[in-house]
């Protein structure tokens, strides 16, 4: 693939991952004021923090290929977002709300994970070395967040919706 092929889905789909986040920044709150479980809160407040975080980075990486920092709307993260809202209503108050609030984090942060990490291969084959300090940053975090969640719903959640 000629080099400007990659720099433009590059660019592309740093936009598409702003977006997502951004919109996982107004999610978390609603997802935290749902959830039951105290550590499932404390869990999703501490990945408000983190996103964040993955903004500023991601601003950060428009910088090193001399864009302004824009997103371009993500029909994926607004349908799973979408779905993740759908439990809350349909579960609020029973049982399984937790189980299905932590399915909807997992499958953001699945899709999360896949962007970041096809960005972090092409930031190193564009040799856009601090880019892929920063996106690798996130991509760990995104991944740490997963496995939380996983033990969240194997030690504790999904016992208690059973
Ligand atoms: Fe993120």
């Amino acid at each position: 693939m000629p080099e400007k092929n990659l720099r433009e889905l590059f660019h592309e789909t740093l936009k598409d991952i702003y977006f997502a986040e951004k919109k996982i920044l107004t999610a978390l709150p609603k997802m935290a004021k749902a959830a039951q479980a105290g550590e499932l809160k404390a869990a999703f407040d501490q990945h408000e923090e983190e996103t964040q975080e993955h903004v500023t980075r991601l601003e950060q990486v428009f910088a090193e290929i001399d864009q302004t920092p824009r997103g371009k709307t993500c029909d994926a993260i607004l349908g799973i977002i979408e779905e993740g809202q759908e439990v809350m209503k349909e579960f609020k108050g029973k049982p399984a709300l937790d189980a299905g609030l932590l399915a909807a984090a997992q499958a953001v942060e699945h899709y999360e994970i896949a962007r970041y990490g096809a960005l972090r291969s092409w930031a190193e084959l564009l040799q856009l070395d601090d880019a892929e300090e920063l996106l690798e940053q996130t991509l760990d975090e995104e991944k740490e967040t997963d496995l939380l969640l996983t033990q969240l719903a194997e030690e504790r959640v999904n016992i208690k919706s059973a």
